[in-house]
């Protein structure tokens, strides 16, 4: 028998409402703070990636599941929105628009990871870019968003890290610094560490490796080391956070894995699934849009993963809305009723009545018991007698009482009844 492939899920009914909440709640924030949808391909050029997410990245030499196509073109799909969303505000000419624009994605990301809890190879993300405009409060509405999503999401516990990663006009002198100071210690780091040190020195900060704990805690930290423009950018930044009382942890370590960032990163985590496990992580990448060819171009956004939202709901005990489902079923008793039940179901669904029509030939017993399964309020059964009187009963299967209707006032009369039994303001079960 065939299983889903390593580290993919499928994504049962019983999921459903989790994802329809979440996915709502994002079009709702994100049109809450002025965001245009945009969809951008599942595969790209690889080049794209290699260029925009960096190579020495972990996504780039170990995850990318990369490929040539039937045409000899070499495609990844997409293991970030990023670079590919940056490709198309170049590609339709974007720049003309009055900036900053504001984009976000919804959809699926691939990875060739270790699968763990929260780790996939498949997952799915809310992806939110700003792009066009340098101002420290672009950085602070950004921030505000994830938090503000989060918050109408209704998760507890939600800690902000903050960090700045400098630009390349005050990096490399840091770089260099640190360097030298892992040079002290080559000794007692991991191997990984000292591949990281060869290839992309600022990954040493995030080692998890219990033996490189002391090294980092004594590393220099960038922030010691900012130029003016990066140092003032993060303290307006600051500023915007205090004054929205947006509380955070400044993270000297937090370095992100992606080559493209400058200044602001972050990261919010969530009680309840682990510290390792970020439910959003962005920054600032203001070279990017020049690395793929573009004009020197601002920018700044996040990723938050869908599967990382639901598990937290799921551990802090958050319910999802139940999703609407039918609620009328239309039995049947004889051959010509059942054609007549079929004409009703079809009828009542036009009408915008969401209704179940029952199939087989069952006893009108076992079709009443099908019906309270389904979690239908009304069975409308036609039989030879209703035939031919022109009516038909309904049962109220909450009241368990039963009424003749005249086929004509059905409609209606369903539609009396199922506003009369909602909650206000609410339009559907
Ligand atoms: P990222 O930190 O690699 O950033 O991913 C963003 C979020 O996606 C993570 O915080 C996490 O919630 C989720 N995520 C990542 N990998 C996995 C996985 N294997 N399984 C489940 N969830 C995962 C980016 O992708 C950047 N493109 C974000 C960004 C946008 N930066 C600027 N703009």
């Amino acid at each position: 028998m065939y299983s889903a492939p390593r580290g993919t899920h499928d994504i049962l009914p019983e999921e459903w409402p989790y994802w329809r909440h979440v996915i709502s709640c994002a079009h709702e924030t994100a049109a809450l703070f002025g965001f245009e949808q945009i969809d951008t391909p599942i595969f790209e050029t690889t080049s794209l990636y290699i260029r925009g997410v960096g190579e020495g990245t972990d996504i780039v030499d170990k995850e990318m599941y990369s490929f040539q196509d039937k045409g000899g073109e070499e495609i990844t799909l997409r293991p970030e929105f990023t670079a590919g969303v940056m490709r198309a505000y170049l590609e339709h000419g974007m720049k003309v628009r009055p900036q900053p624009v504001k984009l976000y994605s919804i959809g699926p990301i691939f990875r060739f990871e270790r699968p763990q809890a929260g780790r996939y190879r498949q997952h799915h993300q809310f992806n939110v870019e700003v792009i066009g405009d340098q101002d420290p409060a672009v950085d602070a509405e950004v921030i505000s968003l994830a938090w503000h999503f989060f918050e109408r999401l209704r998760f507890r516990g939600l800690t902000l890290h903050l960090n700045s990663t400098g630009c390349p006009r005050c990096r490399p002198a840091y770089l260099e610094e640190l360097v030298a100071y892992y040079r002290q210690h080559t000794d007692v780091i991991c191997d990984d560490c000292k591949r990281r040190l060869a290839r992309n020195p600022l990954r040493v900060l995030d080692c998890k490796n219990e033996q490189c704990q002391p090294v980092i805690a004594g590393a220099p930290r960038i922030m010691d080391h900012l130029c003016q423009e990066c140092a003032d950018h993060f303290a307006q930044l600051r500023v915007y956070l205090d004054a929205l009382d947006l509380p955070y942890e400044l993270n000297h370590r937090l370095v992100r894995g992606l080559d493209y960032y400058t200044k602001t990163v972050f990261e919010i985590y969530a009680q309840g699934i682990g510290a390792q496990n970020a439910v959003c992580g962005g920054g600032r990448y203001d070279g990017l849009i020049e690395q793929l060819g573009g004009p020197p171009t601002p920018g700044i956004g996040f990723g938050s993963g869908i599967e990382r939202q639901i598990l937290t709901m799921k551990e802090q005990g958050i319910e999802p809305p139940p999703l609407p489902k039918p609620e009328i079923f239309v039995g049947h008793v004889g051959d010509k009723p059942r054609i007549a039940a079929f004409e009703l179901a079809t009828l009542l669904r036009k009408e915008g009545l969401a209704t179940l029509f029952s199939f087989g030939q069952r006893s009108l017993k076992a079709q009443l018991r099908a019906a309270n399964r389904a979690g239908a309020l009304y069975a409308v059964i036609v039989g030879e007698d209703e035939l031919a009187a022109g009516v038909l009963t309904v049962r109220d299967l909450t009241a368990q009482t039963q009424e003749t209707v005249a086929r004509e006032e059905i409609v209606s009369w369903l539609r009396d009844r199922l506003a009369a039994s909602r909650p206000e303001g609410e339009s559907r079960r």
